[in-house]
């Protein structure tokens, strides 16, 4: 019989670690879950009502199991007290960054798992009985190996099951991709004892159907991670490369992604055009897999997958050219308005968002960028600009609001499809009156969307988009940013003339743009003016 898991250790309390916990937590109140991390503001923040991420949904789900507003022991501890949680716990996630290296071998690449292995030494040094340790985090094919040598060298004396639990959430739809996973995957060893720690962990998913707990070989689950955010990424860059021949022929990217995507051997998501995807996983991870090929001697196969992130600086670079072109090839001292600075919308995470690319780019020609994004602090857009275009500050300012962002702009471009800069306004008939009119999830979702002229192909089931979600109290300044939208028509009455509107994310309608007198150019479509 599998041993019932009673209390867990989370090493790592970030945009992994923590909404994952806080949902295991929420569901198992019977299971005693701790989150620790090394960083004592992190742990403070999550002890607080200003949570260090923000996630719709999330701070709804801490409570209930930090703080027991349903009335249960609470059963959701944060702490940096991080040898007792390991010794206490009978099951240990490592849930720790895992970032592309950036010296030594395999530096630009190779993931750096300096800090699996510290958790790994650290879990090593401070257990006093056997435990299952199972990696969260995304490593390349072969850590549990690693983890297996570290353990028998430092603590030889005790049992260490290693299994494999990858994440599959993605950020902004975090919480309901944790609360209904496509699949939750388990890689074990073959022995008995392995495929027992294996079911000890799939019983604490006792939320999700028993046929959606998918137990495969370790190396096939450390793999399969790695795998299918290649192929996502993979998507994106080949609907990418295929806007670039829209805007040459006349073709129209979203009739393109949803034609292609009514074959059910290919599905209608993840096929959104953009001006470049970004988050902290899609480049780290095709660029570890990269590395992986290359290591192994499998040069074509380096190759095949290097291309997905060449196209990807690409697709950004020509989004860039676009806009200076516009601009009769000189930015110098022009005004620039960038909307959205955030990678994707619903998040405040900028980590690899396309905009810090396209901001640089702008700003190396001489450009003056006027800059809102609904939750990204000014401090954060400085730091980002910082590491990739240093000296970049005397050219940026930060605004509170997009409209004081636009003022005397030569041109607005938008870079994150935050919902505020849709042009359905709030309170107008259209508003919301489409939403869930999709009748099936895995193809064609039809959102709030619904003055746009998209083809109704979206980036993913949005949950958000369903509930009036609300953030947390005391972690969002802005806390209509769900349902509020820019009034265009005023935006139109601020800029300069030609009034030029870049859309690196095809989320305005741009037959109302230019009935405004707006000249609109977004990404795999011919300028609508
Ligand atoms: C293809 C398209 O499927 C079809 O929609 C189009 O109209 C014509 O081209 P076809 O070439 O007849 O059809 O067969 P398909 O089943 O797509 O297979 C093509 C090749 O890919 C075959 O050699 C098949 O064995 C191979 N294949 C297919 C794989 O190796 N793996 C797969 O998962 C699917
Ligand atoms: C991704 C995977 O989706 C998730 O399963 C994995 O666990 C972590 O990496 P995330 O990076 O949070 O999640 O967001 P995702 O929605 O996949 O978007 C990544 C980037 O691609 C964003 O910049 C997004 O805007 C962009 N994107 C996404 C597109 O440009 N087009 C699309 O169709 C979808
Ligand atoms: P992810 O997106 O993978 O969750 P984050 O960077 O958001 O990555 O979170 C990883 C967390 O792991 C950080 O808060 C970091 O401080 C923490 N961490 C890294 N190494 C250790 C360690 N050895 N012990 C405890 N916490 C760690």
């Amino acid at each position: 019989l599998p041993k019932t898991v009673k209390r867990i250790c989370c090493i790592g309390a970030g945009y992994v670690g923590g909404p994952t916990c806080a949902v295991i937590a929420k569901q198992n109140p019977d299971i005693q879950v701790t989150v620790v991390d090394l960083s004592e503001a992190r742990i403070a923040a999550w002890k607080s009502t200003a949570l260090p991420i923000f996630e719709p949904d999330l701070y709804e789900i801490v409570e209930v199991a930090r703080d027991g507003t349903d009335g249960r022991r609470p059963n959701l501890h944060f702490s940096t007290d991080i040898a007792t949680a390991i010794d206490e716990a009978d099951l240990i996630f490592i849930a720790v960054n895992t970032p592309t290296k950036t010296a030594g071998l395999g530096a630009g690449k190779a993931s750096n798992l300096a800090y699996v292995e510290s958790a790994a030494r650290m879990i090593a040094e401070a257990a006093t009985s056997d435990k299952i340790v199972v990696e969260k985090s995304t490593v390349p094919c072969g850590t549990a190996d690693s983890l297996r040598t570290i353990f028998a060298a430092l603590a030889p004396h005790l049992a260490f099951d290693i299994l494999s639990n990858p994440e599959f959430l993605a950020e902004g739809t975090a919480i309901n991709d944790l609360l209904n996973p496509d699949r939750i995957l388990i890689g074990s060893l073959k022995d008995a004892k392995s495929k027992s720690a294996a079911e000890a962990l799939a019983q604490v998913y006792n939320w999700v159907p028993r046929n959606r707990i998918v137990t495969v070989n370790i190396w096939s689950s450390e793999l399969a991670k790695l795998a299918a955010n290649c192929m996502l990424a993979q998507r994106i860059s080949s609907i990418n490369s295929l806007s670039a021949i829209c805007e040459a022929t006349g073709a129209e990217i979203e009739e393109l992604a949803q034609v292609v995507g009514l074959d059910v051997r290919i599905g209608g998501r993840m096929l959104k055009a953009s001006a470049g995807f970004g988050g902290s996983c899609f480049k780290k991870d095709v660029l570890s897999l990269v590395y992986i090929a290359e290591s192994l001697h499998l040069e074509e196969v380096a190759l095949h997958w290097k291309s997905v992130v060449d196209l990807n600086e690409y697709q950004k670079g020509r989004f860039a050219r676009r806009i200076t072109r516009a601009l009769h090839n000189t930015l110098a001292n022009k005004r620039i308005a960038i909307l959205g600075w955030a990678y994707k919308k619903n998040t405040r995470d900028t980590r690899e968002s396309a905009a810090i690319t396209i901001a640089g780019q702008l700003i190396a020609e001489g450009a003056q960028l006027a800059i809102y994004d609904p939750l990204v602090s000014e401090k954060q857009i400085f730091d980002d600009l910082e590491s990739a275009c240093p000296n970049a500050s005397s050219s940026v300012k930060v605004y509170p609001d997009a409209s004081a962002a636009c003022i005397d702009a030569c041109a607005v471009v938008i870079m994150t499809e935050w919902d505020e800069f849709k042009t359905d306004y709030a309170g107008s008939p259209t508003f919301g009156g489409m939403a869930n009119s999709s009748t099936d999830d895995h193809h064609l979702t039809s959102t709030s969307t619904s003055a746009s002229s998209d083809s109704g192909i979206d980036m993913q089931d949005d949950p958000s988009e369903k509930s009036a979600v609300l953030p947390a109290p005391g972690i969002d300044d802005n806390p209509n940013y769900s349902t509020k939208r820019i009034d265009w028509r005023h935006i139109a009455a601020v800029v300069r003339r030609p009034r030029l509107v870049f859309d690196g994310r095809n989320v305005v309608d741009s037959d109302m743009l230019a009935s405004l007198g707006f000249r609109v150019q977004s990404i795999g479509k011919a300028d609508v003016f």
